[in-house]
């Protein structure tokens, strides 16, 4: 996601060091319990919406686009939400200083789907970037991606296949929303023009 910049966005994320960490500084653990990661985070709005349901797990969202990353802080700083922890940059440079196993679940929300063959590496379900997911999951935890891309779907679900995961849930399509769910901005555009969105959730043995 792409936006033009927002004069406020740089002194916004200047002015609340607490709540974010960029990627030039390790990743230090703020949590006690359990946590959760969303990488792609966009504007945030799953993220504070599963924080406000969830208030007694950690939420952390990764997010590389300086001005979209300011949207989402904005909203957890209106929403007062005390269990979200905002990183700034790219996933694979922070989960270099992240510990295995981590989180319980980790969340990859309507990724970008890299069409070309030759930029397939770079898809977050590419085999260096499962392996990095992967390892940071705990035992048992669960790896849950939602796209609108059936390519980018069908991709996951090859990779997903090399690694130890029990596919416990495919929705091709994911209809309606489960309880406990929470539509993300992408999410929300594409169920307006009822098109399809696929999930899938696996669990790492
Ligand atoms: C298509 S948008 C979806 C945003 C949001 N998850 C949603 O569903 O509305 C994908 C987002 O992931 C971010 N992103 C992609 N790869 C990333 C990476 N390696 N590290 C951090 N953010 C990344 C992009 O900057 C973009 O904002």
């Amino acid at each position: 996601m792409r936006l033009k910049n927002k004069h406020w966005a740089k002194p916004l994320i200047a002015a609340n060091p607490e709540r974010l960490t960029e990627d030039t500084f390790p990743f230090v653990r703020k949590h006690q319990g359990e946590a959760h990661l969303e990488i792609g985070m966009g504007k945030g709005d799953f993220i504070v919406g599963k924080a406000q349901l969830h208030p007694d797990i950690y939420f952390y969202g990764i997010e590389r686009a300086t001005t979209v990353f300011a949207f989402a802080l904005k909203k957890v700083l209106e929403q007062a939400c005390e269990n979200v922890h905002l990183l700034l940059g790219d996933f694979g440079k922070f989960s270099l200083t992240m510990e295995p196993a981590s989180f319980s679940v980790i969340y990859l929300n309507f990724s970008d789907p890299w069409p070309k063959l030759r930029h397939h590496k770079r898809r977050l379900t590419a085999e260096g970037n499962l392996d990095r997911i992967t390892r940071l999951l705990k035992h048992g935890g669960h790896l849950i991606m939602k796209t609108d891309n059936l390519d980018l779907f069908e991709f996951t679900l090859k990779k997903l296949a090399l690694f130890p995961y029990d596919i416990i849930s495919i929705d091709r399509p994911y209809h309606v929303l489960d309880k406990g769910d929470i539509e993300t901005e992408y999410e929300r555009y594409f169920r307006e023009r009822n098109e399809p969105i696929y999930r899938v959730i696996g669990v790492k043995q």
